[in-house]
């Protein structure tokens, strides 16, 4: 099953990024987009995930194209099927780490997944407020806190920047092992290309192209 389809993406800030991206990712398939810093790999995934509109194409979203969604639907798809993960982790900081799963969990009507925080070994400081949470361990509730809704598409920018190798490991693992059950797809933008390479697809941001490599 299609879950995106990307035609013929530009974008241009102070000058063009990109142009001519095209791609299509699908049920069960994890796609890497590799590139060098400000080669534009963000903004690509902001204009996948919705939150950013493209300068020229178009993304579809289970076949429906974004531009072209009420925003009733735009606003359903990014609250119950989109999952984010980001550079910054956007928690609630006045909340504990479990406070933070519960609200994901509310308004998605999903249960929190005590499997799901004894891998990714959050469970010990689970009661403790976000503030006085390291950044590996920020990073990890962020990612509890997105795959408690259950998206069907994630977009994953840098997710394991704070981790070390080992734990980093683990947490990829979870998210293959994530889209792998859940019928689910994910759009990893990553540094690191070998765990790029682990994906179906990869792709390079390059002389404002998508290469592909994979
Ligand atoms: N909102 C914005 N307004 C103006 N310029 C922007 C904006 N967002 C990004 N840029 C510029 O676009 C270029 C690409 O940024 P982007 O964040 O997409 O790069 P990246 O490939 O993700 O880099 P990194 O690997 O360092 O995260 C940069 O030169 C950046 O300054
Ligand atoms: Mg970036």
């Amino acid at each position: 099953m299609n879950l995106l389809s990307a035609k013929n993406l530009s974008h241009t800030f102070e000058y063009q990024l990109f142009s001519n991206v095209s791609l299509e990712l699908q049920a069960k398939e994890s796609i890497a987009i590799i590139g060098t810093s400000g080669s534009g790999k963000s903004t690509l995934l902001n204009i996948l995930s919705t939150l950013l509109k493209p300068i020229e194409g178009s993304v579809s979203i289970f076949g429906e194209d974004v531009l072209k969604m009420s925003k009733k639907r735009l606003a359903q798809i990014k609250r119950d099927e989109l999952g984010l993960v980001f550079q910054s982790h956007y928690l609630f900081k006045g909340f504990s780490a479990l406070e933070n799963l519960e609200v994901a969990a509310m308004l998605s009507n999903q249960n929190i997944d005590d499997e799901l925080l004894k891998k990714l070994n959050i469970l010990e400081a689970i009661n403790q407020k976000v503030t006085e949470l390291s950044g590996g361990q920020q990073q990890r509730v962020s990612i509890a806190r997105v795959l408690t809704k259950k998206p069907r598409i994630l977009f994953v920018d840098e997710p394991t920047g704070n981790l070390d190798k080992s734990t980093a490991n683990d947490v990829m693992n979870i998210f293959f092992e994530y889209i792998d059950k859940n019928n689910a797809g994910m759009i990893l933008v990553t540094h690191d290309e070998e765990l790029a390479h682990r994906c179906h697809k990869v792709y390079r941001v390059h002389n404002k192209e998508l290469e592909v490599l994979k």
